[in-house]
C-alpha cells in the first residue's frame, strides 16, 4: 500500500509552514516549465509534506502568470498523493465572513488566460470533473479546523476570475445572486481540475479576506484590507496544516472517490501510436 505524502500549496500570506523536520528546498524540472518556485520538502509527525508557494516566495507570480502545469506535475512527480491548496477568496455570502474558511467543491471556471489540461493533440483524453475535490481530504481538514478552532464551512461554490484586477459590483452581484456563487478567487483554477487529471486528490481551504463589492455595509475589496485579514489567518492555516499528518499519515487506501484512478477510462489515444 502506498505512503500518504501530503503537498500544501499555499496562496497568499503562506509561503512556507514551520516545523518540518529534515526540511530542504528542492528544485524540481517538469517538461511544462519550472514551478513557480522550489519546493521545501520535509516530514512533519513523520509524514511526508512537499510545500509550493503559489506565488513564489516574495510573490513574484500574478494569478494569470503562475505556472499551473509545472506545479502540479512537480508535486506528483515528488510523489505527492494528497493536495490541499490554501488560497484567499471573497466571499457573496454574509455568514462566510471574514476569517472564515470554506472547503470550497465546485467551480465555475471564468479563466481565460491559462493552460488548461495536460492534453492535447497526439494524447487526448476526456477526465471527468463534475466532483472536482476530494471530501475524503475535505473531512480530515474539517476534523483539522475543529480541533483548532477555525470557523470552517463546509461546501461552496468558488467563481474562478482571471484577474488581476478585482470584479466590477454588476460581476460581483451577477454571481451571487444568479450564478449562486459562494466565493470567489483568482487561482484554484485551473489548478483543480489539472490536479485531477495527474490523479491528485485535492482540497481547496479558501480563506474569506473581504465581501468583494457587493455587500451594502462593506466598501469595495482593497488589496490592503485583504492583506492584513490574510496576516491574521496565515497562522491559522498553519496550524490547520500541522494537525493533518496526524489525521491523514501513513498507509493509503485507495480514495474512495476515485481521485486516484481519475484516467482508468479517460485517455482516447492509442497506446500504440
Ligand atoms: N481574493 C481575495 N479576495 C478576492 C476577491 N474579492 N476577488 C477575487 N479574488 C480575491
Amino acid at each position: 500500500m502506498a505512503e500518504t505524502f501530503i503537498g500544501v500549496i499555499g496562496g497568499s500570506g503562506v509561503y512556507g509552514i514551520d516545523g518540518l523536520e529534515g526540511a530542504e528546498w528542492r528544485a524540481v524540472a517538469t517538461p511544462w516549465g519550472d514551478p513557480s518556485d522550489q519546493i521545501l520538502v520535509g516530514r512533519l509527525g513523520g509524514v511526508p509534506i512537499a510545500f509550493l508557494p503559489r506565488h513564489g516566495r516574495g510573490h513574484v507570480h500574478t494569478p494569470t502568470t503562475v505556472p499551473y502545469r509545472a506545479n502540479i506535475d512537480a508535486l506528483k512527480r515528488l510523489g505527492v498523493t494528497d493536495v490541499i491548496a490554501v488560497s484567499a477568496c471573497g466571499s457573496f455570502r454574509e455568514e462566510m465572513a471574514p476569517g472564515d474558511f470554506v472547503l470550497v467543491d465546485q467551480f465555475i471556471d471564468r479563466t481565460i488566460h491559462r493552460e488548461k489540461s495536460f492534453f492535447g493533440p497526439g494524447c487526448v483524453a476526456h477526465v471527468s470533473l463534475a466532483h472536482p475535490t476530494c471530501a475524503r481530504l475535505a473531512d480530515a481538514v474539517a476534523e483539522a479546523a475543529a480541533a483548532e478552532g477555525i470557523r470552517i464551512h463546509r461546501g461552496g461554490t468558488y467563481l474562478a476570475m482571471e484577474g488581476p484586477l478585482f470584479s466590477t459590483q454588476a460581476e460581483s452581484k451577477l454571481y451571487r445572486e444568479v450564478w449562486g456563487c459562494d466565493v470567489i478567487g483568482m487561482t484554484n483554477m485551473p489548478e483543480a481540475a489539472l490536479a485531477r487529471e495527474a490523479e491528485l486528490c485535492y482540497c481547496p481551504v479558501a480563506m474569506v479576506t473581504d465581501y468583494d463589492s457587493w455587500h451594502p455595509d462593506h466598501g469595495a475589496v482593497d488589496i490592503t484590507a485583504i492583506v492584513a485579514t490574510l496576516t491574521g489567518n496565515a497562522d491559522n492555516a498553519r496550524a490547520l496544516i500541522r494537525r493533518l499528518p496526524g489525521l491523514l499519515g501513513g498507509d493509503r487506501a485507495p480514495c474512495p472517490h476515485g481521485c486516484d484512478r481519475a484516467l482508468d477510462h479517460a485517455v482516447l489515444t492509442a497506446p500504440e501510436r
